[in-house]
């Protein structure tokens, strides 16, 4: 595979990062993740502004413009023939030569970038998507920057061993009684033919595929509504679902124990999945 790390393409075991590297001293970084399909980039810009966004919330600079980024995506997906999979995109306050708390001078400690993609053919027909998720209740223990798209990703992969070890798929965080979104997608529920899931704040994700999929939703006159949701509002709901770059529009069929419709896959997010995969593509 041929990554890109600080201005150059090298195949993936030749790619280098300083041990002094604030992203993995201490996960001081932001990154992205855009999914391809059939060789094209999916809700790019979408992505390429919730970078700026993040990236000036934290006060750090892209070490690339906006169309370098564009071309630097195309030609990694090009040269590994990536046709269905994802382009993996961080950016970290670079590498000053020691371990200090206060941020590096961006004139002497630049970013560092890099890029690599994910083969995941299959991904827009993904079986799982037919079967649906099962998804159990954690509190939601992360800071309250969760809108800013950081790699302090530990407690999101902790609620993913917690739900495996439940014998689930994966977790819905919960603060203060109302869900605030999955370990790594937007959390919806379905009453009848009304989409609810939790407005934007500082406490969630501003998930790219989370705008797409309401604008097709109300596109297609269904009703949304944005607002707050607890498990046990969710639980009783018809349908659940969730949204991420990666799943696209993944349907939940059972929330800590409790099947939802049957246990399988109802009719308003199946649909969402066919109306962003016909869309987006
Ligand atoms: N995760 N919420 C969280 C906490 C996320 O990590 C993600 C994305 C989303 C959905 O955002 P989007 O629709 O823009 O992908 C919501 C990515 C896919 C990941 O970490 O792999």
């Amino acid at each position: 595979r041929t990554v890109y790390v600080n201005g150059e393409y090298l195949p993936e075991n030749e790619a280098k990062i300083s041990i002094f590297d604030r992203g993995f001293l201490m996960a001081d970084g932001v990154y992205e993740v855009t999914s391809v399909l059939d060789g094209k980039l999916i809700d790019f810009d979408g992505h390429a502004a919730r970078l700026e966004r993040s990236l000036g919330e934290l006060d750090m600079a892209s070490p690339v413009t906006a169309e370098e980024l564009l071309a630097i995506h195309r030609e990694l997906v090009a040269r590994n023939g990536i046709d269905e999979g994802m382009v993996y995109l961080q950016i970290t306050r670079g590498a000053p030569g020691d371990r200090d708390f206060v941020f590096p001078d961006p004139e002497e400690t630049p970013s560092s970038i890099v890029l690599f993609t994910q083969d995941k053919p299959g991904l827009a027909d993904n079986p799982v998507a037919k079967k649906g998720i099962r998804i159990i209740s954690i509190d939601d223990i992360r800071w309250g920057r969760r809108d800013i798209k950081t790699v302090q990703l530990l407690y999101p992969s902790m609620g993913k061993m917690m739900a495996r070890k439940a014998g689930a798929d994966d977790a819905w965080m919960v603060e203060d009684g109302f869900v605030t979104e999955g370990t790594s997608n937007n959390a919806y529920i379905v009453k009848g033919n009304r989409i609810i899931t939790r407005g934007l704040s500082n406490d969630i994700l501003h998930g790219i595929t989370r705008a797409a999929v309401l604008r097709f939703a109300r596109e297609a006159q269904m009703e949304v509504e944005e607002r707050n949701f607890t498990i046990e509002e969710a639980r009783e709901a018809d349908e659940a679902f969730v949204t991420s770059a990666s799943t696209f529009v993944m349907p939940v069929v059972e929330i800590d124990g409790t099947p939802l419709g049957g246990g399988v896959p109802g009719r308003v997010a199946p649909r969402l999945r066919e109306i962003y995969l016909e869309e987006s593509r």
